[in-house]
């Protein structure tokens, strides 16, 4: 294994460093005497201290359980951790994924969108010249001059899983009205029950298949693909097929080999996570479903977030400050995961794309040195779109006995133009909820409340217990200007940054996915039991008896 880029380079966290700024944030967290309520009277300073913008993207952490001494320690720790230095030797190209000897240069795919230096320049002209072959392949998709066997593509299925997959699929949802020609599909389960109705509705000489894998070596990806193929080729024949395909992989040959045609292989390379993959070709599909000029916007959107995550000082510096707060939960207050309320209905792919990001990249056991983490990792991310969460798992949030911190996400400008009271409403639940989970309900008030409505003194107090909310949970929460491809990019780069600020903390390599692979591995040993392959060795009891029991 490549020895880790820190003692390379000199710029590894001083242990002794790291200790103390642990132990003034536990000093500080034991400390910390008011409620967030209270701290809004005790802190006079806290709403410019807890809150920081960036372009059109505001968040407002002042609803954190953290005081200012906690936000403090907080920030030393970060820099303790050398939260800076990683962060420039990933934008300067270093091989900070040292255990797949790889540099993480995703921020460059859309630096060199400006021709910004960021990465090496060979990377960068790489990278600009695949980008402008994609746009060029979408444009023509659009409007019809890319052609299959007999004419243009009413639809596009994307072919993935991942982070082939998810950023796609979200920016096209999110974005994808502008009323474009084609319908964008994206297939990424291996269970024919994703695959199988969507090909009945329909035509294979209309349908362009993009088979977005960066490695095209995934099982449920092939599997797909070669399902599709056989589809394709039984309407168009062998020749006709060919010219239904596309694919973005850092394996060209392997995609020649299946049966894409050169001109239609769009490149990655292994400086790209699967996870970050999005501003790349892997976006290909996204592009086509919202034009290659707002797919430009897209990029200019992260740079910018790029721009602030270099420029801006720690306390004002949002990924700084979200990855900071991210390890004050799991670390500190030990909250096992944080829920992601989304109030706008284009965004409700956005956390499983986080999930993708933050458990993928973050859950880790080990530190980078390979020994034990030793204040935790990667808490679990969940969530679901506004209002329908509270009507699902917004009650537990509020009277749960664990504390669960929420993270709020809305658009000023959202929703539909026509519908303005619509969105008025949708604003008033999100502010209601954080507040609500913020000052809760005591017994005494919800007791008067009770007597006010006529209830009996006793009836009141039996049924006050039922109505508390201990309140004092915290959140934070995330306001838009609008949802458009650029405010999209700054959002899903700052999530990223976030990551990185969060491993960093915790001193985690957050660019490998070593847990992945076992459950890949072992899937082929049951799948050769499920085919009952000679000599193929048998399994544990409990999955050898489920593999009968299924047969
Ligand atoms: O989930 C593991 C993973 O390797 C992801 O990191 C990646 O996004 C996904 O599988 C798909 O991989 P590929 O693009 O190589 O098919």
């Amino acid at each position: 294994m490549p020895k880790d880029y820190l003692p390379d380079g000199g710029l590894a966290a001083s242990p002794v460093a790291l200790d103390a700024a642990w132990g003034a944030l536990k000093t500080a967290a034991k400390q910390r005497n008011s409620s967030i309520a209270d701290s809004f009277v005790a802190e006079p300073d806290r709403m410019s201290r807890f809150t920081a913008r960036c372009g059109g993207l505001f968040a407002d952490l002042s609803k954190q359980d953290i005081d200012q001494a906690g936000l403090d320690a907080l920030m030393a720790l970060a820099r303790a951790a050398r939260v800076d230095a990683l962060r420039d030797a990933m934008f300067s190209g270093e091989t900070i994924n040292h255990t797949e000897g790889r540099a993480v240069l995703h921020p460059l795919l859309r630096a060199s969108a400006r021709d910004r230096a960021a990465g090496p320049a060979d990377a960068r002209a790489m990278a600009a010249e695949e980008r402008r072959r994609a746009e060029a392949f979408a444009a023509e998709v659009i409007d019809g001059r890319a052609r299959g066997s007999a004419g243009g593509f009413t639809d596009v299925i994307n072919i993935g899983i991942g982070g082939s997959d998810l950023g796609p699929a979200l920016v096209a949802s999110a974005l994808g009205h502008g009323g474009l020609a084609q319908t964008v599909h994206f297939v990424s389960n291996v269970d024919g029950a994703a695959l199988g109705p969507l090909l009945k509705t329909l035509k294979p000489e209309t349908t362009l298949v993009i088979v977005c894998s960066k490695t095209f070596s995934t099982l449920e990806t092939r599997t797909n693909a070669e399902t599709v193929k056989r589809w394709l080729v039984s309407g168009l024949g062998e020749a006709g097929a060919r010219r239904h395909f596309a694919a973005s992989t850092s394996a060209p040959e392997a995609a020649i080999a299946f049966g894409v045609d050169e001109d239609r292989i769009f490149k990655i390379w292994n400086w790209v996570g699967g996870r970050f993959s999005l501003w790349s070709t892997v976006g290909l599909a996204a592009m086509i479903a919202i034009g290659p000029i707002a797919f430009r916007e897209f990029l200019y959107g992260a740079a910018a977030m790029d721009e602030h995550f270099v420029q801006a000082p720690f306390e004002r510096n949002l990924p700084v400050l979200l990855g900071a707060v991210d390890v004050w939960q799991r670390s500190i207050a030990k909250r096992g995961s944080r829920a992601v309320a989304v109030y706008d209905e284009r965004l409700k792919l956005l956390p499983s794309h986080l999930q993708q990001l933050e458990m993928e990249s973050n859950g880790k056991g080990v530190d980078r040195n390979g020994a034990a983490v030793r204040e935790g990792s990667a808490a679990v991310v969940w969530g679901g779109v506004g209002c329908d969460a509270q009507h699902a798992f917004f009650q537990m949030l509020h009277q749960g006995p664990d504390v669960i911190p929420v993270e709020f996400l809305i658009a000023k400008n959202g929703g539909a133009p026509n519908l303005k009271t619509h969105h008025r409403l949708l604003m008033a639940n999100c502010f209601a909820q954080s507040r609500a989970l913020m000052t809760g309900l005591s017994h005494q008030e919800a007791a008067a409340r009770l007597v006010a409505e006529g209830r009996s003194r006793e009836d009141a107090e039996a049924l006050a217990p039922h109505m508390v909310c201990p309140g004092d949970r915290p959140s934070t929460t995330i306001l838009l200007d609008q949802l458009d491809a650029h405010t999209l990019g700054m959002l899903l780069a700052l999530a990223e940054h976030r990551v990185l600020v969060a491993g960093a903390i915790y001193g985690v390599n957050s660019f490998d996915q070593f847990g992945v692979e076992l459950g890949k591995r072992i899937a082929r040993s049951v799948d050769e039991r499920l085919r009952g392959v000679d000599g193929a060795a048998p399994l544990d009891p409990s999955t050898e008896l489920l593999i009968k029991q299924s047969s």
